[in-house]
């Protein structure tokens, strides 16, 4: 039955988000919770059952419905529902970045073709309002870089491993106690995460559509004391940094990368489970945005926000897209020649491949392992990073402006604090 008094919503998932969501429409008396649909149907709920459908078809094909929230932890059913959501040319709201990055083409086709929306503020740093910034406020005005720290649980383990001294696996215990982290981490601690994220950016920033393969990514996963003391000697910390940046050329470069950041760059203050996504416009200039990243209220407040503008008629047009003739998106060109300056530690050196280094200084060997600072051409290194990977490699961006010379330095001067 369609209520009298408001707009009906169906749900999916009522997990973290879902019950987020839930909570925050309780102070919405103009929009009615229709039924939610869930998987388990032995688990313990907050709501009565009478609340529940274990179906999809109950909700998707309830023409009573005004809008859904797909909020469901499963990116293959979540995109057979927002397919069939789309295909009937109705209103959905999405928290699945894995999803909605990797089906980006087809989702924005569906909207085109069957006159739908999809809208999906929360799958990207949570309650910060970074999309709509993008596209609202930035839709015009050429952007040269966007990037942040997009992921909460690798920012939380970092910001412990930094503040506290203890082991990587002592942070990720902690971060998983606290609800930062999930059981399986490798979403988050690999990078896959915040590439999903800085992929949606570069659709809304840059009008590029891209492949996983064409970002240059790795994770948190095998840093160590060694390599938090050495940032530190330095003066720095390490962060998860996403990039999507023009470079003068106006190719498109993108990675995500542990990187080596100092106090003149706001990203170095950004800490525990926070986001932060700084922009750099050709006529505003810089600006930055902090906020939740995750979380159920945070997240909920996002999924709210995309509701209420989608039932107020908004559409993302994804103002950076440009097509050619036969009306096909024309691909934007992603830089190739630019260099990197990276740090290397590996406890696998034996196993190290020949890289195309166009500098490079080795030095640690003296340990078990061997650390060493290069540069090399992007290129390069996205085509041998797999292997390098395979060594068990801790791998960080540093500045162009710090010499290998400084990070020997800084390597030997806090060597016996960790050793
Ligand atoms: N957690 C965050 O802070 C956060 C932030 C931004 C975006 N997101 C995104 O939001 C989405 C939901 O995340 P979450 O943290 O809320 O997950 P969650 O706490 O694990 O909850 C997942 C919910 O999805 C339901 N579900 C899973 N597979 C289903 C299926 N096949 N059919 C119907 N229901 C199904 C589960 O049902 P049962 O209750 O029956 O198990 C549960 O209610 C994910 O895409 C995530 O990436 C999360």
């Amino acid at each position: 039955m369609k209520s009298k008094s408001g707009k009906r919503i169906g749900i999916f998932g009522f997990g973290c988000v879902g019950q987020g969501l839930h909570d925050v429409l309780q102070d919405n008396p103009h929009l009615n919770v229709a039924r939610i649909c869930v998987r388990d149907r032995e688990k313990l709920r907050t709501l009565p059952s009478h609340h529940f459908t274990y179906d999809p078809q109950e909700l998707l094909q309830d023409e009573s419905i005004d809008l859904f929230a797909e909020l469901i932890s499963d990116p293959e059913e979540a995109l057979l529902i927002v397919r069939q959501a789309l295909s009937a040319g109705k209103t959905i709201v999405s928290a699945n970045k894995k999803m909605i990055s990797e089906n980006l083409s087809e989702l924005v086709a569906l909207q085109q073709e069957f006159g739908g929306t999809l809208l999906y503020e929360a799958a990207v740093c949570g309650s910060i309002p970074i999309l709509r910034t993008l596209e609202a406020y930035y839709g015009n005005e050429p952007l040269q870089e966007v990037s942040g720290i997009l992921n909460g649980s690798s920012n939380y383990i970092l910001t412990k491993l930094d503040a506290e001294g203890i082991s990587y696996d002592e942070a990720l215990a902690q971060a998983q106690a606290l609800g930062f982290a999930e059981a399986d981490p490798t979403l988050d601690v690999g990078g896959y995460d915040a590439l999903h994220k800085i992929s949606l950016i570069a659709a809304h920033a840059f009008g590029a559509v891209i492949k996983p393969e064409q970002v240059v990514r790795a994770g948190i996963q095998h840093i160590s004391r060694r390599d938090v003391a050495l940032a530190q000697a330095l003066g720095g910390r390490i962060r998860l940094v996403a990039t999507a940046k023009l470079n003068q050329n106006n190719r498109l470069a993108l990675q995500v990368l542990p990187t080596l950041v100092f106090p003149d760059s706001e990203l170095y203050y950004v800490e525990a489970e926070f986001n932060g996504v700084q922009l750099q416009a050709r006529y505003a200039g810089d600006q930055f945005l902090k906020g939740r990243g995750a979380g159920s209220h945070p997240t909920g407040s996002a999924v709210w926000a995309d509701v209420s503008a989608a039932l107020a008629g908004y559409k993302y047009t994804y103002p950076k897209f440009r097509y050619n003739d036969e009306e096909q998106l024309k691909p934007v060109a992603l830089e190739e020649e630019d260099e990197l300056k990276v740090y290397v530690r590996t406890t696998m050196p034996e196993f190290l491949p020949e890289l195309p280094w166009r500098e490079l200084t080795v030095f640690g060997t003296e340990r078990r392992e061997t650390q060493l600072v290069g540069t090399i051409s992007r290129k390069d290194f996205l085509l041998y990073l797999p292997a390098l990977k395979q060594t068990i490699a801790f791998i960080a961006q540093i500045p162009a402006h710090v010499s290998a010379e400084q990070v020997v330095n800084a390597s030997y001067l806090k060597l016996e604090e960790v050793a």
